[in-house]
């Protein structure tokens, strides 16, 4: 009796489930088609933990249990990485740069369309970022990425000052002084090069802490194993960022990048799980984020001490001075007892570890697709080379300067190389927002009206309005046969690499400009002004969002350009990237194909394709986000040669 009594509860919990899921999910579609949009009907909602973390256990099982029927419209867009994997293959399908997935519970619009992005962008207060997304940001204190409202303008004002034009020199310095350690790091110090670099990312990531903690600390990180005896920087106060100084366990570089790769079990186990688990793992990532916190914390009480022993406030570029300033929490300092003007310590520690982030895996990633898409397409190097020489003149970089070099690396193919890169793979892929929870929002588009239901969650894609051919100069694909994306954009060359893109084609119909959203710019730090002049090809706003859009767009845009552009070039200038083709043939077989006239080119040509091929397949397969986009499988390993040591200069 027992048994059936329970067998029944079971069963009505099941029926219970089951008509509330079915319920829900009609309505939402109902609500999708009202909206105007073209939607997908999703059995699911995506984005959550649980399933981003599991889908690849699930998906599989799926896929055997139903029929392909059942499943065929719905189950490409519901992997974690489906925006990348199908990039503008379902705007194409539905006909629409906007669509709907619609799911039971909540949800998700994904657009392309740069008029929506736009408007989305520009009515903060309507489409809110959802900030319950953001926890893992908060590891160490709320912040001016994970605050909306009158929160985040108290944070935008407070850490937005160093972020001037007369700031970006030092960056340009430092960026400089780290470019030419990491160069030699893969040269080393004889210079001969030609040696294969299997993860030349962690090397970017490498640089790119090194210039951010400058910014940040204003502390100069020592290159280990280049720049070690650098007696004038350590005079100076340098830091020895491998060395594991007094007080610590682990050193600084460590604990960031591990606390950067395991920020998701920080905010999934409570701490003191980790510290007493039985996994070596998560002991390791718990002690990295302690750490962290400690270098923070010593940071923050050395500046303040500073601070209170000196009057003056010019940190330069100094994130955590300038926080410290403005805080309130010093007497004598301008917000010294105003309520709700100044930051909180934790809020100090917060935004310097959210500045650390932010500033850190994006810049380092988009040096990395750098190295590759030039390793990849070597025509484009030598063209970026010629521009290089142009600029430089053969000058040392100890005679480089920001005012006059820097304006013709942005205005011409260098810049042109990173806006391509950035369009390519922005690495923040999908820019989140919201629509309030409590009441829909109108969008008006072309005097139509549509209704965006309340709670929906908002993709700002980048990574296909960046490949959405009605806003982008294009044209045939490189070779038809093989596609450079398997179903996006197969008829056209918006997947391929080409900074000439950018270089504006007089003959071409100039692209009408959308300029209905209005950006307040007062003293947040909000960028509004376009980057360049107008013989070069400038997307339609809304169009191009590697730093978002609007309000709540990069802080670090300028900073991040100057770092990508004065790094490239200090590293072509006498370097080239190549693929290393070790998986395919060792170096005598190079050396002898290389020595075999007509025949020879040909074999190593054709190693050399496959090497392409095989690193263009792990991109468009293997990247995936966690916070930002990744080669998160396989590796492409490079190697960097003089400049006329190429061993596939030949290739076009
Ligand atoms: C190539 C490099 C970079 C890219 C592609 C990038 C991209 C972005 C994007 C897409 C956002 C919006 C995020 C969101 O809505 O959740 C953002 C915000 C932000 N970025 Fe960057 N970023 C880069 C470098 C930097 C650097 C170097 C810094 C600091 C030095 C920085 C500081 C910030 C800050 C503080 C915000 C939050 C702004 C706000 O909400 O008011 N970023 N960035
Ligand atoms: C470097 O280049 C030379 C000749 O150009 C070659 O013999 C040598 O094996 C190459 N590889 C490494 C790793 O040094
Ligand atoms: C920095 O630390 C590493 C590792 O402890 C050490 O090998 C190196 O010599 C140190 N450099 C300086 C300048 O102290
Ligand atoms: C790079 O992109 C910006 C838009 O963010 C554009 O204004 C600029 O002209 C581009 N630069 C080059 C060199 O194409």
């Amino acid at each position: 009796m027992k048994l059936v009594g329970l067998g029944i509860t079971v069963l009505s919990y099941a029926v219970y489930w089951v008509v509330t899921w079915a319920i829900s999910w009609r309505k939402s579609c109902q609500l999708a088609k009202a909206s105007g949009f073209p939607y997908i009907a999703l059995p699911l909602y995506p984005y959550t933990r649980f399933w981003m973390a599991t889908c690849g256990l699930w998906l599989p099982i799926i896929r055997k249990l139903l029929p392909t029927s059942m499943t065929d419209d719905w189950i490409d867009m519901i992997y974690d990485d489906s925006l990348w994997l199908e990039g503008f293959a379902p705007h194409e399908k539905l006909k629409s740069d906007t669509y709907i997935l619609a799911a039971p519970g909540r949800s998700i619009l994904i657009t392309a369309d740069p008029a929506v992005i736009t408007q989305i962008a520009a009515r903060r207060s309507h489409f809110p970022k959802p900030l319950a997304q953001y926890t893992a940001l908060d590891v160490f204190g709320k912040n001016v990425v994970t605050t909306e409202a009158h929160d985040w303008r108290r944070h935008r004002k407070l850490t937005s000052p160093p972020f001037t034009e007369k700031n970006n020199r030092l960056v340009w310095q430092e960026s400089i002084y780290q470019a030419a350690a990491m160069l030699t790091s893969w040269v080393g110090k004889d210079g001969k090069g030609n040696q294969t670099i299997q993860n030349a990312h962690s090397d970017t990531m490498k640089q790119t802490l090194h210039v951010i903690s400058r910014a940040i600390f204003n502390v100069r990180c020592l290159w280990p194993g280049v720049n070690d005896n650098d007696e004038k920087a350590i005079a100076e106060g340098a830091m020895n960022t491998s060395m594991v100084p007094e007080g610590h366990k682990m050193s600084y570089v460590d604990s960031m990048n591990i606390l950067l790769h395991r920020i998701i079990p920080i905010i999934v186990f409570p701490s003191w799980f980790m510290k007493y688990s039985p996994w070596g793992y998560l002991r390791e990532t718990q002690l990295a984020y302690t750490e962290w916190g400690k270098y923070l914390e010593s940071m923050y009480q050395k500046k303040k001490k500073e601070r209170i022993a000196s009057e003056k406030g010019d940190w330069g570029l100094d994130v955590m001075g300038a926080m410290i300033d403005g805080s309130g929490l010093i007497p004598g300092t301008p917000n010294y007892g105003k309520a709700d003007a100044g930051l909180s310590e934790s809020e100090i520690l917060g935004n310097a570890f959210v500045f650390a982030l932010a500033g850190h895996e994006t810049s380092a990633n988009t040096l990395f697709h750098v190295l590759l898409f030039l390793a990849l397409n070597p025509w484009c190097q030598k063209h970026l080379q010629e521009e290089l020489d142009n600029i430089f003149q053969g000058r040392p970089i100890s005679e480089w300067d920001y005012d006059n070099d820097l304006n013709p690396l942005f205005g011409g193919y260098v810049g042109a190389v990173m806006n391509e890169t950035l369009r390519l793979i922005p690495p923040v892929i999908g820019i989140p927002k919201t629509v309030l929870e409590d009441v829909g929002q109108p969008l008006t588009l072309n005097g139509k009206v549509h209704i965006l239901p309340r709670n929906l969650y908002i993709v700002l894609s980048a990574t296909t309005a960046h490949r959405n051919p009605k806003y982008w100069p294009n044209g045939p694909p490189r070779n038809p046969k093989r596609p450079a994306h398997p179903k996006s954009n197969v008829d056209n060359d918006m997947e391929e690499f080409k900074p000439e893109r950018w270089i504006l084609d007089p003959s071409a119909v100039p692209i009408k400009d959308n300029d209905d959203a209005t950006v307040e710019s007062e003293d947040l730090g909000v960028n509004t002004n376009p980057d360049t002049a107008n013989t070069l090809f400038r997307p339609t706003r809304g169009a191009y969002i590697p730093f978002s859009e609007g309000f709540r767009s990069c802080l670090g845009r300028r900073f991040a350009q100057v770092e990508i552009l004065a790094t490239m070039a200090v590293i072509f200038q006498k370097y080239s990237v190549e693929l290393a083709v070790d998986e395919w043939a060792s170096d005598a077989e190079v050396e002898r194909m290389l020595a075999g006239g007509e025949q020879g080119r040909k074999e190593l040509g054709d190693v050399w394709w496959k090497a392409k091929e095989h690193g263009e397949d792990l991109i468009i397969k293997e990247m995936k986000t966690i916070l930002t986009i990744q080669l998160r499988k396989g590796k492409i390993p490079l190697r960097f040669v003089r400049r006329g040591e190429e061993k596939f200069g030949f290739i076009s």
